[in-house]
């Protein structure tokens, strides 16, 4: 298992490239199940969440193809970067989605609402609990059963049939779900009449997968708001789409500015993505520049404590409290974080304490006592994605040599996590197989 060393301390300058949304490109790629003509995807990132689900649809029967245009490589598509990958799934040759790959990746998941749509019949292994919580997928299935689908849950499966298709509803989701809302938005496209979802989330990473599936030929309104109107089409042809840039790749290299008291810029993303988290870090004391070609942050005065709760879109992403807290452990003075999303999201806390950080959490939310800056370097493992990334930012920040174990966790969110901080001097090399 690889590991990542880091010798913290060093203030970090330099521009960073921002890639394609990890959970926008995997409700894109699951897309493809939907239609006989090929779907292609600009600016792909490369991590293993990405060939895990490619791996998946390839078991349905889903060829992939795929080229890779980095920075100052000749593309297609101008200005972009990262992978361009068509997948064409003409002939669809299973149903089903095997515990083994879905048991690796939640977001396996995201096949259900497409093959039952297309195919009248999915069975996908339930995907279990995670590191951060629960995560049940009862809201994916409830809204599916209201479109019509028969649903049974069997020897670990979930087996949803529509032998007449599926029929246009009125949804509302009683919680907001980012996996259900693009489940549904799948399945929906292909019903019979108009199927209304309220409570919808609104994370721009279903604005980019309903614009694709408008691209495909699908009539959906009200893209970007908490109420989704999607009129069932018959037939869908092939499409090139973009995926967004990652608001949380983006959102952790801000943090790796603020937190060494450097000074980076974000390259190929997009200020909107992030408003809530760049709100905050203003609060904070950290300097935020928009400008034409990217977005500059830097931070050279003392920063200090500012609370955040963890929302929907627009609300402060959960997917940033890790990274979050670490900066907060840097801090002057006293910071609030609580999780509202998933039950289970502190993992990193007593990680983060082994770097100096005074945390202490009570229920869903940790108090932060920042101690400006006096982190000091630990070996620490990590215990999932953004919780890898809190442990990478705040051994950035500490003095000395830090170690982190299990940064699989880390390959599946982040593309060349050491390449982009050691282009801004973080001493930080991968250790293979420790
Ligand atoms: C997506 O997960 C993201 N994953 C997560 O990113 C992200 O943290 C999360 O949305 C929230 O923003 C992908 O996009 C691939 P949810 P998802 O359904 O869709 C509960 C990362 O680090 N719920 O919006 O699984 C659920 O337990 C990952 O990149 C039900 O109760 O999240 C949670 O408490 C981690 N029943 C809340 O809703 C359901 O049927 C929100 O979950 C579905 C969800």
């Amino acid at each position: 298992m690889d590991a990542i060393r880091i010798q913290g301390g060093v203030p970090l300058a330099g521009d960073i490239t921002i890639g394609g949304a990890k959970n926008a490109a995997l409700p894109l790629m699951a897309a493809c199940l939907l239609s006989d003509q090929p779907l292609t995807l600009v600016n792909m990132p490369e991590l293993a969440d990405i060939a895990t689900m490619g791996n998946l649809l390839r078991q349905h029967g889903v060829t992939i193809g795929q080229a890779a245009f980095g920075a100052g490589r000749a593309s297609p598509d101008a200005g972009a970067t990262g992978r361009t990958m068509t997948l064409s799934a003409d002939t669809i040759t299973s149903v089903t989605a095997p515990y083994d790959l879905v048991r690796r990746m939640r977001a396996s998941v995201l096949v259900l609402g497409p093959l039952l749509a297309r195919m009248g019949e999915a069975k996908v292994s339930l995907p279990g609990g995670c590191a951060i919580g629960t995560r049940p997928v009862d809201l994916h299935l409830k809204a599916l059963e209201a479109l019509g689908a028969k649903i049974e849950v069997k020897e670990g499966y979930i087996h949803a049939t529509a032998a007449g298709g599926l029929k246009g509803a009125k949804v509302t989701f009683p919680k907001v779900t980012v996996g259900g809302t693009e489940n549904l938005l799948m399945a929906a496209i292909l019903a019979s009449g108009e199927t209304i979802l309220e409570n919808a989330a609104r994370e721009p990473e279903i604005g980019n997968l309903a614009e694709c599936l408008n691209a495909m030929g699908a009539d959906i309104t009200g893209i970007g708001s908490g109420t989704l109107t999607i009129r069932g089409v018959k037939t869908l042809r092939a499409a090139r789409v973009a995926v967004i840039p990652d608001r949380i790749e983006t959102g952790t290299y801000a943090i790796a500015a603020a937190i060494t008291r450097g000074r980076i810029k974000l390259l190929g993303t997009n200020y909107e993505l992030l408003d809530s988290v760049f709100a905050a870090m203003r609060q904070a004391g950290v300097t935020i520049e928009s400008q034409d070609d990217g977005i500059v942050v830097s931070a050279e005065k003392e920063l200090v404590g500012v609370d955040v709760a963890t929302e929907p879109f627009p609300g402060f992403p959960t997917d940033m409290q890790a990274q979050w807290m670490a900066l907060m452990a840097t801090a002057n003075g006293a910071a609030m974080i609580t999780e509202t999303i998933f039950e289970n999201r502190f993992m990193h806390v007593p990680e983060l304490t082994r770097f100096g950080a005074d945390v202490n959490v009570h229920g869903a939310s940790a108090i932060v006592r920042g101690r400006g800056g006096k982190l000091s370097g630990a070996p620490v493992m990590a215990t999932d994605l953004r919780a890898s990334s809190s442990l990478i930012l705040a051994g950035l920040a500490a003095s000395g040599e830090t170690l982190v174990n299990r940064v699989y966790h880390l390959d599946r969110g982040y593309e060349r996590l050491e390449e982009k901080l050691g282009a801004c001097g973080a001493r930080i090399e991968r250790i293979s197989g420790a």
